[in-house]
């Protein structure tokens, strides 16, 4: 018997027990919870575009064709919280990478929040735990805009399952429940993470993004350190000098030569 049976099973979500918990006025107003989907933000970028509201969230108990950065995969099986947020933040492109950031934050405090693990962010905003992904993030939105009418922000954080079990994951992620041995409850800590996202969202809009950029960049793992890093032009090797507000990466790689590597929607 593998450890996996001994945990309790995680009861599946219901939609009325999620707007109980839901302490938000925008996010969350509108949410759509469906056992399985190929991915919440193929779904929430449909709905976006035929004129869903702000703030309408999309969760899958499961996905089969979810979607990870740089057209990876993301495993999404029964156990985790898999969501999709769809925006209409009105912001020029570099600006709109702040809902990311915002997101990124979010997750490692609510996990801080429910389990006492400090999780770091790894550029550009994985969510780390004692070096192994616990959580992601994919900011959807269309690349020709000025102003960025329609965005959708997706957020995967393993929570109870186990990615171990998960042979194209098993050496690089981990779960709140691989890492603590318990379960926790996704209901609470959706409602968790919708209160802290719908906080950064409001100081974004009213030109508060400083504190949060301070408080993102205490999390960011590498600073100073030597990385290597997929970028548009190819892996590159540097070290990490400093990121700015929108999330661009300061690379110093040969001599004193300096790489701005901005975030993308790859
Ligand atoms: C990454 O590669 O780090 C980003 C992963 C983002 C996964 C989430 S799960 C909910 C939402 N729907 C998807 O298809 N992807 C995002």
């Amino acid at each position: 018997m593998t450890e996996s049976a001994y945990v309790p099973i995680d009861t599946s979500f219901s939609l009325t027990d999620i707007k109980e918990s839901l302490r938000t006025s925008l996010l969350g107003r509108e949410t759509l919870l469906y056992p399985l989907l190929d991915s919440t933000n193929a779904v929430a970028v449909k709905l976006a575009e035929a004129g869903a509201a702000e703030g309408t969230v999309v969760i899958a108990e499961e996905q089969y064709d979810g979607r990870g950065r740089s057209g990876r995969a993301w495993i999404s099986p029964k156990g985790g919280l898999w969501i999709s947020i769809i925006f209409r933040p009105s912001l020029a492109p570099p600006a709109v990478f702040r809902l990311s950031m915002i997101a990124s934050l979010a997750a490692a405090e609510t996990i801080f929040f429910f389990t006492g693990l400090k999780a770091e962010i790894k550029w550009p905003n994985d969510v780390l735990i004692n070096g192994r992904k616990v959580g992601g993030i994919l900011l959807e939105f269309p690349a020709d805009s000025d102003k960025v009418q329609i965005a959708v922000l997706g957020i995967g954080l393993n929570i109870n399952f186990y990615p171990r079990e998960f042979q194209a994951i098993s050496k690089i992620a981990t779960s709140l429940l691989q890492e603590t041995g318990r379960p926790f409850s996704r209901t609470e800590m959706l409602s968790c993470l919708l209160e802290k996202m719908e906080k950064g969202y409001g100081a974004l809009k009213e030109g508060q993004f400083l504190a949060i950029f301070d408080q993102w960049k205490a999390l960011l793992k590498d600073m100073g350190e030597w990385v290597e890093i997929n970028t548009p032009q190819g892996r590159q090797r540097g070290l990490v000098e400093s990121v700015d507000e929108n999330g661009a990466l300061f690379l110093k790689v040969a001599g004193e030569e300096r790489l701005k590597i901005c975030m993308d929607l790859s």
